[in-house]
């Protein structure tokens, strides 16, 4: 397994790779790898010849008073993680090749961008879309691979593909989660053994409305459901959204009747803080009656 740090010799191995017609899966990453990134590294190792995954905390997409510094970070870990899964190359730039002084060009994809995480996290999808672009710039992937735990993500990477025109395949995978509900994510770390158990909340919260909306009733009484069970936990410190929304809009869809979506699915979506740890999630449920 090779580790490249510097864009130059990435672009360039890239560039051989192609030449050579291999295909090229990218998983990128923030690190603190777990088995929710695992599942996407092995995915992308069954399709494609060659294997990179990036390891970049990206300072761009966290606000000013976010979790940059304190964000986990354990390298050698993620290395042996990632040799043991077999990937070809792991790339690992420095905040400063990325973003040299002087660097002043951004990607915005409007609209989506300002939903849900975006209201409350300003710049957020700003700095993910500008990094994503320049990983896809550096690791010229044939197809690059993410979670549907970051749903809005997501949807965001796959507008700007298309309104970009990248020759690139963008693969969502489906959550990963502990065997009580929880979704996997790096920043499960910051909870402590209660907050932990509090944490089931999210997913608690949304299999209710899910079996709501699977009952034929309306997204509105959905929406309650979901709430009484948030609110019934006393760790959760602010809920900042969790409705029912539109999947590719991202509108809220509560005040609509539930008929006009029948035979297609809706996005269950909530983001919460416990502790110090600020939690997403998200179901995709099908409307049946
Ligand atoms: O999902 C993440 O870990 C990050 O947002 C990404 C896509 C690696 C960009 O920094």
């Amino acid at each position: 397994m090779e580790i490249i740090r510097n864009i130059k010799v990435m672009q360039e191995t890239a560039n051989a790779y192609i030449r050579e017609a291999k295909t090229i899966g990218f998983v990128p990453t923030m690190g603190a790898l777990h088995e929710g990134h695992l599942s996407l590294v092995e995915r992308c190792r069954q399709e494609n010849d060659i294997v990179v995954v990036s390891i970049f905390v990206n300072p761009t997409q966290f606000g000013p008073s976010e979790d940059y510094k304190e964000y986990p970070r354990d390298l050698e870990g993620d290395i042996e993680k990632l040799r043991e899964m077999e990937v070809d190359i792991v790339f690992c730039p420095t905040a400063e090749e990325m973003y040299p002084e002087g660097y002043c060009t951004y990607v915005n994809v409007e609209g989506v961008s300002e939903k849900l995480c975006g209201a409350f996290r300003p710049g957020h999808f700003r700095g993910v879309a500008t990094v994503v672009t320049k990983l896809f710039n550096i690791v010229k992937p044939t197809r690059a691979y993410f979670g549907q735990k970051d749903y809005q993500q997501s949807i965001i990477i796959k507008r700007m593909v298309e309104d970009l025109n990248f020759d690139i395949d963008i693969i969502v995978c489906p959550t990963v989660r502990e065997k009580d509900g929880l979704a996997m994510s790096s920043r499960n770390q910051y909870l402590n053994e209660a907050e932990r158990q509090a944490a089931t909340v999210l997913y608690r919260a949304m299999q209710a409305a899910r079996e709501v909306i699977l009952s034929g009733k309306g997204f509105g009484e959905a929406k309650e459901h979901m709430q009484r069970v948030l609110r019934s936990e006393p760790l959760v410190r602010e809920v900042q959204y969790a409705s029912v929304y539109d999947p590719f809009s991202l509108e809220d869809i509560t005040t609509l009747d539930a008929s006009g979506y029948k035979g297609r699915k809706v996005l269950l979506a909530i983001a919460l803080i416990i502790g110090k740890a600020r939690l997403i999630d998200n179901m995709l449920v099908e409307v049946t009656q």
